[in-house]
């Protein structure tokens, strides 16, 4: 896949851009690469790759074989499928469509991200066996490791992986994988891929990268030194709030047979349904993610030159602590951003609560903008000093910056930051009044 259209998405901070609110402020679309100077394979393998009309009537899109069964000529003797928990045509095709953008086999298409996470663990580990886990990871595949696999006798050290000297430290005789979130979920930390990648082929262990914010359109994990790449396609691949999903994709055709027999017999495929939006709204991803990013460095900037702000992390921001690994590693910064507000947690719950266009919701990377108290929505499942230290502070807002007028968005963020700001000031003035009484 050619995918130098994206090399260069996003202004650096300090272009000069005016400012991004003003009406008659640049179009966010200024960034978008045009199909010309694109590349070709990269949009023609998205739309096009591993599909071909239905051989039976011509339809242009995969039909949906919603079927559970599919008659066989004789015993043994079908095409190909037999029962729609191991196989089904319309699974299928997003499968080969997934592993043709990678240049691997067919993916390994999942109800869910997390059925993906499962059963890569389920299938590739067994009791006593040892894995290395990046410390800020999605909150679901925390309680996986320790609520779950932890009773099977899988023990999971949490290590800050952007320094990747504890990857290699946490390395023992037992450890059979190596599991990183780049940028990670939600403090968009980065874990230098390649340089983690060095070690795990030195020590023979897998090295999986959940490159679920970003995808293979923006981070090219396998280039970078992945054995696996893991999806919730319930985010950008299918980015339109409509499925939830997952996918798993590998080079090491054993692995990946293993894997099939672990998902038909646990139960957790993609149904034909899901998968048939998900091949429809991955035909746009490129695009997507070109304006996705555009519009979250503009309020990323904007974010940043605001006094009511104290901190904010973007990966393409000049302030991010890791701003030379992303511009190696990362085609652009993607669509995710999050900040914290002057006062903290209270400010922060009245600002989601303030909103009008942006929706407080779970998820991200879908075409609405959706703000995420990650405290108390996606990281419940860790302790509130667990998540001070990692930098998941109470007050902390991820923002999944969508697809509208960047100038619409940020107004909105910018009402709801005046109405939070004023009632913490109008709090702390009745505060003292009482004080003083
Ligand atoms: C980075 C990441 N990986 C995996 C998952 C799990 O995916 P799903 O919700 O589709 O099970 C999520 C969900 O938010 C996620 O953000």
């Amino acid at each position: 896949m050619t995918l130098d259209a994206f090399e260069t998405t996003g202004s650096s901070p300090g272009t000069g851009d005016p400012d991004p609110s003003a009406p008659g402020g640049p179009p966010p679309s200024a960034a978008i690469p045009d199909a010309a100077s694109a590349g070709e394979s990269l949009y023609t393998d998205i739309i096009h790759g591993g599909l071909q009309p239905d051989p039976a009537t011509g339809a242009i899109l995969t039909p949906i074989y919603q079927s559970t069964t599919f008659v066989q000529e004789a015993v043994g003797v079908h095409k190909g499928f037999t029962y729609s928990r191991a196989g089904n045509p319309t699974v299928a095709a997003l499968e080969r469509n997934l592993g043709q953008i990678e240049g691997t086999p067919p993916a390994l298409c999942f109800a869910t991200g997390m059925a993906a996470i499962s059963t890569l663990f389920l299938g590739h580990l067994r009791a006593g066996d040892h894995v290395v886990v990046s410390d800020v990871v999605y909150g679901g595949t925390v309680r996986l490791l320790r609520q779950v696999l932890e009773g099977f006798g899988v023990e999971a050290s949490f290590v800050d992986t952007s320094n990747a000297d504890n990857v290699a430290a946490a390395i023992g005789p037992r450890t059979r994988l190596v599991f990183i979130e780049s940028p990670a979920n939600p403090t968009l930390k980065l874990t230098d891929v390649a340089a983690v990648a060095e070690i795990t082929r030195q020590s023979g262990t897998l090295l999986v990268v959940d490159n679920t914010f970003l995808t293979s359109v923006l981070q090219d994990a396998f280039g970078l030194g992945a054995d696996v790449v893991i999806y919730s396609t319930t985010k950008y691949i299918e980015g339109h709030n409509s499925t939830v999903g997952g996918a798993l994709l590998a080079r090491d055709e054993k692995l990946l047979e293993r894997l099939r027999l672990v998902q038909a017999t646990v139960g957790v495929a993609q149904s034909p349904f899901e998968a048939w939006l998900t091949l429809r709204g991955l035909k746009t991803l490129p695009m997507r993610l070109a304006r996705h990013s555009a519009n979250a460095l503009r309020v990323a900037e904007w974010l940043e030159a605001h006094p009511g702000v104290t901190r904010v992390a973007y990966p393409w921001l000049d302030s991010f602590p890791q701003a030379e690994l992303a511009r190696r590693q990362q085609r652009s910064g993607g669509g995710m951003v999050t900040f914290e507000v002057e006062g903290g947690t209270a400010p922060a719950l009245e600002l989601m609560r303030s909103l009008r266009l942006c929706s407080l919701a779970e998820n991200l990377g879908a075409v609405e903008t959706l703000v995420t108290h990650s405290a108390s929505m996606t990281h419940a499942a860790l302790t509130a000093e667990e998540r001070e230290a990692l930098g998941i502070g109470d007050g902390l807002i991820r923002l999944s910056v969508g697809l509208e007028e960047p100038a619409d968005i940020i107004a909105d963020l910018q009402q709801a930051l005046e109405t939070a700001l004023t009632g913490v000031e109008a709090a702390v003035a009745t505060a003292h009044a009482g004080g003083a009484r």
